[in-house]
């Protein structure tokens, strides 16, 4: 047992004994002398909480990321750089230039929000000396202001090297990197407080080791999810194990697919925000779906092991892995199982991992030549929202322009993300015209029998699901959208 949280924050170590493994780190700053990082909702949604983690990289650099605070595990920042908002200005008081920027295009009203925008700035300062304004509404996406109409904050986000392109952190680094090489550890973390245990291995075997032995542990990832279990609904996580200190499990494996098909071994620790270029590069189509996962601070923790295994019908990755044959790597103590992820899901957040058992790698088939893939998330705003119907199609035509394979998935028209396996059968040797395609749209009806719930009506929800196969066909013909008639009978 290590005992404790070391840390660096403010230019030094900090220790943390005892502390409740399940403490947010929001609520440990603010107890301890930190108020300007601010709680607005407690469920990464507001970005009020904003802080930096530095992590050190194999090549001695560290690498900044904004992450939301009231979602995060104390634990989990264990040998990790911590900056809050009272850390940019020198310890003379000059401001940042992130904070001066702020100041100058007048960003700030009430203040609420501003230390978040000033940590979700700094972060992108750091990783973006030149962002163009997509860079930084992305960067900002997940920060909420409800005074300044945002356009000054932008503005700050333009201005803020204009006085030269290195900061404080920069003239530092050697200096921090130091610090946090003096707080990196070899083994398994493990702490305890208040009757609960938290537990960080460092390799797979150890990790499915533990998990196997403390089989009722909460597993968690980036605790984009889990985080809101306890501060939303109150849970009490007795034990927590914690796999993204597993540098194993941040690889992403490409097969080039010469001699098998193309595929990407995604390791369960790797965060939307890593997995992004290496999409961009394989899979353009599902890289422009998971930068719309939540926002900046929840794809810099989140993962799609966490999403996989998590198991909503609204789940964003799903729908897509499922159109193109994803498959689990399972690890139940050493032994390894490979299950496809449509025979994965059994139920309502059921699924088929054992007692014990985690999933160590997503295995996602690339599209082959000639394949025609999209996906499509329909939310009422663009970041930082749920989606109330996402569809994915991977489409094979034969060569007399036949379909000889559709394969899809839908989420949020059911319990479980699931194929329209029906659709399929329904098109399969069909010629892929709008014709056929229109006629093919009411079978999704024997498919799915969507709810009502806060996000969409039933109604809407399988009209959606229909429209967005007709919007895929349109997207591989290039084709003029049918008239209404014609689409809906
Ligand atoms: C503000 C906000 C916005 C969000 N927006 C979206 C969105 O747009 N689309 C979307 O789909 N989701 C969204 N989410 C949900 C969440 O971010 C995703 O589900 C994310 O992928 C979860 O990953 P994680 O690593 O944080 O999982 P965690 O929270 O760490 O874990 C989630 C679940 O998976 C289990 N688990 C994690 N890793 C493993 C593993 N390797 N093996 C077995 N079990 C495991 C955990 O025990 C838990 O049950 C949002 C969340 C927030 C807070
Ligand atoms: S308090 Fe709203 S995102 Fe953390
Ligand atoms: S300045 Fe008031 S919430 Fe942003």
């Amino acid at each position: 047992m290590t005992g404790s949280v070391r840390f660096v924050l403010g230019g030094r170590v900090v220790e943390v004994r005892d502390a409740d493994p399940t403490t947010t780190v929001l609520q440990w700053l603010r107890a301890h002398g930190r108020p300007g990082t601010k709680e607005g909702c407690a469920e990464g949604d507001c970005g009020a909480c904003t802080v930096v983690l530095g992590d050190l990289t194999p090549n001695g650099k560290i690498r900044y990321r904004a992450v939301n605070a009231c979602i995060l595990f104390l634990p989990m920042i264990d040998g990790k750089l911590l900056l809050t908002v009272e850390d940019l200005a020198s310890e003379d008081g000059e401001l940042h230039p992130v904070q001066k920027a702020m100041v100058v295009k007048h960003g700030s009203q009430c203040g609420f929000c501003t230390p978040g925008f000033a940590m979700a700035l700094f972060a992108l300062y750091h990783n973006d000396r030149n962002p163009d304004d997509d860079a930084i509404h992305d960067a900002l996406a997940g920060n909420l202001c409800r005074c300044t109409g945002y356009r000054p904050i932008l503005d700050a986000a333009r201005a803020m090297t204009a006085e030269g392109n290195e900061d404080r952190f920069d003239r530092a680094e050697a200096g921090i990197v130091a610090l946090l090489e003096s707080v990196r550890r070899e083994g398994t973390v493990s702490v305890s407080g208040a009757g609960k245990a938290f537990y960080a291995p460092r390799t797979v075997d150890e990790l499915a080791k533990l998990a196997a032995e403390h089989s009722d542990a909460t597993l968690v990832a980036g605790a984009t999810d889990v985080g809101l279990w306890v501060t939303k609904q109150g849970r009490r996580l007795p034990t927590l194990i914690h796999l993204a200190e597993v540098a194993e499990l941040h690889r992403i494996e490409e097969s080039d697919g010469q001699l098998e098909i193309g595929r990407l071994e995604v390791g369960a620790a790797v965060t939307y925000t890593e997995l992004l270029p290496v999409l961009q590069r394989r899979i353009p189509e599902l890289a422009e779906l998971v930068s719309r996962i939540g926002a900046a601070q929840v794809r810099n923790s989140g993962t799609l092991g966490g999403n996989v295994a998590n198991g909503s019908p609204i789940g964003d990755s799903m729908p897509a892995l499922l159109a193109l044959g994803a498959s689990l790597a399972l690890n139940h103590g050493g032994t390894r199982r490979e299950v496809p992820l449509d025979r994965f899901y059994h139920g309502y957040r059921k699924s088929d991992l054992k007692p014990g058992e985690l999933v160590e790698r997503v295995l996602i088939p690339i599209p082959k030549d000639g394949q025609r893939f999209a996906t499509w998330k329909v939310s009422k705003r663009r970041d930082q929202d749920i989606s109330a119907v996402c569809a994915a199609f991977l489409l094979t035509l034969d060569e007399g322009g036949k379909v000889a394979e559709l394969r899809t998935g839908y989420g949020g028209v059911a319990a479980i993300p699931a194929r329209a396996k029906a659709l399929e059968a329904a098109l399969v040797g069909q010629p892929w015209t709008a014709e056929a395609v229109a006629a093919a749209m009411p079978v999704l009806d024997q498919d799915f029998q969507p709810i009502t719930d806060m996000r969409a009506s039933d109604r809407y929800r399988a009209l959606v699901a229909k429209n967005l196969l007709m919007r895929f066909y349109l997207h591989t013909t290039g084709a003029e959208a049918p008239s209404l008639e014609a689409a809906h009978g």
